[in-house]
């Protein structure tokens, strides 16, 4: 079996990007040691801190920042690191090449259930110029990015990624130590009959989402003309898993309950990165109006609405919103 470093090797990806990832699944392997022991080790429940988006951090949201910081900032190829769980960017290397943009923990309130989490990053090339402690190095583009994927802690602990080069699943050979590739090139399928939304939240999505959800569960009577199933997982990271895995689409819109906050995910760790693995899948990732790999990014924890999964229902849904 192919393992990460000879894939990437093939992918011609440059030597310091592959020393940055090799480093960085250091920390994914300790992450995922650490959530595996779970309550045998006290690590499951919240702390009494907010983080910058005013969530209560739980304490694996802590112990995998640090973890990743540490390996981060070891390896000297990061330039800075932009994490959920950091108000401000964090100056590593000043000849680091590369800016690291991660979700340390995604869906963490999953800890507690025993369910699906994971690592959500994203690395672009530092800018010429730019200081290490300058937000203003993140603010580029999706379309900037150099690699970006996910560490799912699941039954298995898998990596997506993608270094432009298609998107590709390694399975965690926990005998061995070694990322395995599983699957490469995976291909979501363009149509699909299953979605992926918080319900709950209806109230509050802006009008054309509420009308695409409403025909959707009409199902066969309604203008689709066919029955759709639901899943949601809760953590965005399990739910892009499926819809990679055997397509859907997957949304977090625009919703109405605080005007700061346009939509849930954040656009640099968690929707730009998501939405970079799913074209390189042959899917769509828009915000309802915009490409989001095209979405110039103001703030380092700027929030984005999100659609994504397979192009033909994506472009179903934006016949709705555009
Ligand atoms: P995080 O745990 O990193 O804060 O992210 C959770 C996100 C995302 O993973 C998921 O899709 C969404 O929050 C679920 O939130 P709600 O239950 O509030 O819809
Ligand atoms: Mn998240
Ligand atoms: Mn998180």
């Amino acid at each position: 079996m192919t393992r990460l470093n000879s894939q990437l090797q093939q992918d011609d990806v440059p030597l310091e990007l592959v020393l940055l990832i090799q480093s960085l699944m250091v920390g994914c392997k300790e992450i995922s040691f650490r959530v595996g022991q779970g309550a045998l080790t006290g690590v499951l429940g919240s702390t009494s801190s907010e983080n910058v988006q005013g969530e209560t951090q739980k304490k694996l949201d802590v112990i995998s920042n640090q973890i990743l910081k540490d390996v981060l900032i070891e390896s000297g190829h990061v330039k800075s690191i932009s994490s959920e769980e950091e108000d401000d960017v964090v100056a590593c290397n000043p000849e680091g090449k590369y800016l690291v943009s991660f979700d340390p923990l995604d869906g963490s309130s999953n800890t507690e259930i025993n369910s699906l989490i994971g690592t959500i990053f994203s690395i672009t090339h530092g800018t010429d110029g730019i200081q290490a402690d300058d937000p203003s190095g993140f603010l580029q583009p999706g379309t900037q990015i150099a690699a970006a994927g996910y560490v799912l802690y699941g039954p298995s602990t898998m990596l997506v990624m993608s270094t432009g080069n298609g998107t590709h699943v390694y399975t965690l050979d926990k005998t061995q130590g070694d990322f395995l590739l599983t699957e490469s090139n995976i291909q979501i399928p363009a149509d699909t009959a299953e979605f992926s939304i918080n319900m709950s939240n209806q109230r509050h999505w802006e009008p054309n989402i509420q009308a695409y959800v409403a025909d959707l569960l009409v199902g066969k009577e309604g203008p689709r003309g066919k029955n759709f199933n639901m899943r949601w997982v809760a953590a965005m990271v399990g739910d892009v898993h499926r819809v990679l895995s055997r397509g859907g689409i997957f949304l977090y819109p625009f919703d109405n309950r605080d005007p700061s906050k346009p939509g849930k995910l954040r656009l640099l760790y968690e929707a730009s990165p998501m939405a970079f693995l799913v074209e390189q899948a042959g899917g769509m990732a828009s915000t309802g109006e915009t490409r989001i790999l095209d979405v110039m990014p103001t703030d380092i924890h700027q929030r984005v609405p999100t659609v994504l999964g397979s192009k033909n229902e994506v472009e179903a849904c934006l016949a709705y919103t555009k």
